[in-house]
């Protein structure tokens, strides 16, 4: 690294440092280390993943002024806001404190969880793009879940951090999650350097469901995948179906209950249609058939036509006609 970005590095892992202490070593962090712990995170857990409190008062600043510190880096660094007078001031407040790791481990950037959901600000609030943070190209776990893939021979994608953890105590180590926006080009490429088999395991709710569909069609695009969903029942997320149903469920749901991205499509396309109007029938196998076509596996377009035809009580050759009308114009 340059010594800017190896700076720029120190300050996140000292502030990383101090977070952490600040909540499992000080009367400051009381609420929130409750909150954490109500939440199932164990004292291991937090260790681990050095999770922290940003407390309602000044703490950054202070800290860094005693290092004697370069303050047109530490403006740099995200870490604080600039007031109008041109004062630093922590950008973090009242906020459990996540880490977020470069693929190597280093501390890069932070996201920040209000304790109790409020209206004013976002319930996670994360660092601004920096010299060192490219929220677009980073995975929270990235730099865990690339060795446990050794073992485990596929990577789950999540969609919130709560998740990857839950997912990561019951077990379940080879999990990632992007930044709180939809899955992007670079991340899959970073995917695609470590794993062929990706596992969605998104929110159950309307939201990550369509979520799931979009990092389906964008992971599907780059065709280095072997793909599969792991839906969770009742709109719940991984975090509280762990929650719900106990660790040992989870893990269990998550080995044996994936699904082919065809059979996602045959349950998502059904959402908001009553397949015994007719119209919403016909949309509803046009959509299909225009997944089925996008397979390359002759073995599994046949599956699934069969399936077609015989719930809908079609004519397979029909369908086969159709089918490879729409293989032939690629669309
Ligand atoms: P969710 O709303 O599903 O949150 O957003 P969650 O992961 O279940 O969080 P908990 O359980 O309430 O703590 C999914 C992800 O979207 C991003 C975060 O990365 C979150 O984990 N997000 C959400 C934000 O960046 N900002 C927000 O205000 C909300
Ligand atoms: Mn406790
Ligand atoms: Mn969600
Ligand atoms: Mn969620
Ligand atoms: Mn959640």
């Amino acid at each position: 690294d340059n010594p800017e970005i190896a700076i720029l590095k120190d300050y996140h892992r000292e502030a990383a440092e101090l977070y952490h202490h600040i909540l499992v070593n000080t009367q400051l962090g009381e609420e929130a280390l409750e909150y954490l712990h109500h939440r199932g995170l164990t004292d291991e857990l937090i260790a681990e993943f050095q999770i922290g409190y940003a407390p309602a008062n000044k703490l950054l600043l202070p800290f860094f002024d005693e290092h004697q510190p370069d303050y047109q880096k530490l403006r740099k660094s995200g870490l604080f806001v600039e007031r109008q007078d041109g004062q630093l001031s922590d950008r973090f407040r009242s906020r459990v404190m996540f880490p977020i790791r470069n693929a190597a481990g280093q501390v890069i950037a932070f996201s920040g969880r209000l304790l109790q959901k409020n209206d004013q600000q976002p319930k996670y609030l994360n660092s601004p793009e920096t010299e060192i943070f490219n929220k677009r190209d980073v995975l929270f776990n990235f730099d865990k879940a690339k060795n446990s893939v050794r073992t485990e021979k596929s990577l789950v994608l999540f969609e919130g951090f709560m998740d990857v953890l839950a997912a990561y105590r019951a077990g379940v180590k080879n999990g990632v999650a992007s930044m709180g926006t939809s899955l992007t080009e670079q991340q899959v490429y970073t995917l695609a350097r470590v794993s062929k088999n990706v596992s969605l395991c998104y929110d159950g709710d309307e939201p990550g469901q369509k979520a799931t569909k979009r990092a389906l069609e964008l992971l599907a695009a780059t065709g280095r995948f072997n793909l599969s969903v792991i839906s969770l029942p009742e709109k719940l997320d991984p975090d509280e179906y762990v929650g719900k149903y106990g660790a040992e469920k989870f893990v269990t749901h998550v080995h044996d209950s994936l699904e082919s991205e065809l059979a996602f499509y045959l349950r998502y396309y059904q959402q908001g249609r009553n397949l015994d109007n007719e119209n919403d029938q016909l949309a509803y196998i046009e959509d299909v058939l225009k997944k089925i076509a996008q397979s390359n596996d002759a073995i599994e377009r046949d599956l699934y036509l069969n399936r077609l035809a015989q719930r809908f009580q079609l004519d397979k050759l029909t369908l086969e006609n159709q089918l490879k009308e729409l293989r032939a114009t690629g669309a």
